[in-house]
């Protein structure tokens, strides 16, 4: 079964990804410092950079443009630019924001944008093709379901502690983090098939810290909303018993850990430059913060997760007769709860990154 096609495309992520902007902005300045480092020569004709899980852009395009900021500090060589996400994703919008005749692209003739359509856990590109690769917010949705079903909560990371609505299984969980650990390594393997020996890859994605994790509030809200669903008889148990958001939030353990371990595979691909976790301020929480205005604050939050969830629940309920109602349901209901209970979901978007060169082959 497909994970996920994506994010909501027409716009709606690039409206509402602010959080995750904030996100990639916090580790931006290590582009600048590692571009320096790049492996550039007489025999360098074109300097490749790559962009995996790009959904529709608007962040993508921001990424792009800070790395081609930093090369030309040093070099005029053409630049190969490349978005990539799932075969299945909405690139519309990307490609309306690379052309320059319509308004877009990066104001150097010098740089030729492309995109691709693959599995980032697949190798996509010729070897030696890329110089720096990046990867923001997306290496935790997970490239199959390990289980068939997580009948306890929605998502392998289980509840918040603060809500604590539901659970999931100490052997449950570890299946999980397997698969995660499994995807990270088949990520960083094809991403060796392309990149140049000296060339940089950085991996950031949503995570788990040791006060917040970036799941709390929003998968409980959702789990709240389903379970409505259930008591209506929209969907069965059963079927909310096999119905699961396939993403993983990991610690900066898990993301860095088969780098560290000598006897891992990856830790010959890449060497680990440093790696962080961190928590940065959203701008619909702040918003909140200053103006009170609870309805604005519901909206914006539901319309975040939305953007990125809603797909995956549609996979799930397609044989779902009333499914466009069950959706509407599902997230209408979610953000009336977030109206009432605010505190009940709060929300913290914490990270993890890490910063990696490609090493010569032995
Ligand atoms: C939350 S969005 C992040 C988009 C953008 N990087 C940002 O930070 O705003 C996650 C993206 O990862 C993509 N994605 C999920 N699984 C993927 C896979 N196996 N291969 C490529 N992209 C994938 C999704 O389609 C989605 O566009």
């Amino acid at each position: 079964m497909q994970v996920t096609s994506g994010m909501i495309g027409q716009g709606f992520y690039n409206d509402n990804s602010a959080p995750q902007l904030s996100a990639i902005s916090y580790v931006l300045p290590w582009l600048d410092t590692a571009i320096d480092e790049l492996p550039l020569d007489d025999q360098t004709t074109t300097i490749g950079l790559v962009d995996f899980g790009c959904s529709e852009g608007a962040n993508s395009v921001e990424v792009l443009k800070r790395l081609i900021a930093a090369v030309r500090k040093t070099s005029g060589l053409p630049i190969q630019t490349i978005h990539s996400d799932l075969p299945t994703n909405d690139f519309s919008e990307l490609f309306l924001r690379l052309s320059p005749k319509e308004g877009g692209g990066f104001g150097d003739d010098n740089v030729f944008s492309a995109a691709v359509g693959g599995s980032m856990f697949d190798q996509l590109l010729p070897p030696n093709s890329v110089h720096f690769a990046t990867t923001f917010n997306a290496i935790g949705f997970l490239s199959k379901r390990p289980l068939d079903q997580l009948p306890g909560y929605i998502l392998p990371n289980g509840p918040s502690k603060q809500r604590g609505v539901g659970q999931v299984t100490t052997p449950e969980k570890k299946v999980f983090a397997d698969q995660a650990n499994s995807d990270l390594q088949d990520f960083v393997r094809a991403r060796a098939g392309e990149i140049v020996p000296g060339g940089k890859l950085l991996i950031q994605v949503f995570g788990a810290g040791e006060e917040y994790r970036t799941c709390d509030g929003l998968y409980d809200v959702l789990n709240d909303a389903v379970l409505m669903a259930v008591d209506q008889g929209m969907i069965s148990r059963g079927a909310y018993d096999q119905y699961y958001q396939p993403v993983y939030f990991r610690t900066l353990d898990e993301l860095t850990s088969p780098f560290k371990n000598q006897d891992s595979e990856v830790s010959d691909l890449f060497t680990l430059e440093r790696s962080e976790v961190y928590e940065v301020p959203v701008p619909f929480v702040q918003e909140y913060e200053k103006t009170g205005d609870i309805n604005t604050y519901a909206a914006a939050y539901t319309n975040f997760f939305r953007a990125f969830t809603e797909a995956v629940l549609r996979l799930n309920f397609a044989e779902n007769p009333l499914l466009d109602a069950l959706v509407e349901f599902v997230f209408e209901r979610s953000e009336q709860l977030v109206r009432q209970y605010p505190e009940r979901y709060e929300f913290h978007y914490v990270a993890v990154a890490a910063l990696l060169t490609r090493n010569d082959d032995l």
